[in-house]
């Protein structure tokens, strides 16, 4: 593929976005993450696709770009729900119950780890620390952190009748 095709891989407004971040930048491969995260604020995950255009962008090689959004778990390379459900699997909320909280979730939405309700409204994934270990077990959907999380915290946040998630994104 030729280089002005993979760049058009890329939107105006995401390679505009782009072009800001690099306007601050050293060299342009300094801001992978920032741009993998435009890319995603604007189509929810990032294709290979769109990683082999950004890379080509940032004038880095695909597989260099594939090892930083890997590393780093909140790109998603696979296609999400509307809203992803981060729950915090390390150490600190795993001794405070955090897998209790997860089979709690999962069984609310009737979907496992991993998975993505059939509406595609929700993802529910592991994530490593989110850094707030005082506060564990803990979740996170969008930049909104639940923290303390218990039984009933998870209730309140889940409607009864069905799998729709009423309150994420709010305090409980
Ligand atoms: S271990 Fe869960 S926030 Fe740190």
């Amino acid at each position: 593929m030729k280089q002005a095709n993979l760049i058009s891989a890329l939107s105006d407004r995401e390679l505009a976005d782009i072009d800001k971040e690099i306007a601050h930048a050293p060299y342009r491969c300094a801001v992978a993450i920032d741009a993998l995260k435009i890319v995603q604020q604007y189509r929810g995950w990032v294709s290979d696709e769109s990683l082999r255009a950004l890379a080509n962008y940032l004038e880095m090689s695909a597989e260099e770009l594939e090892g930083i959004a890997t590393f780093y778990n909140l790109i998603f390379r696979k296609p999400v729900g509307e809203k992803v459900i981060l729950v915090c699997d390390s150490v600190s909320c795993w001794i405070k119950d955090s897998d209790k909280i997860t089979r709690q979730i999962a069984e609310k939405l009737g979907i496992g780890l991993g998975e993505t309700t059939p509406d595609g409204q929700y993802t529910l994934l592991p994530v490593t620390c989110l850094g707030a270990c005082d506060c564990a077990p803990v979740l996170m959907v969008g930049e909104k952190l639940h923290k303390n999380l218990d039984g009933d915290k998870i209730d309140k946040l889940f409607s009864a009748g069905d799998s729709a998630v009423v309150k994420l994104g709010e305090e409980p």
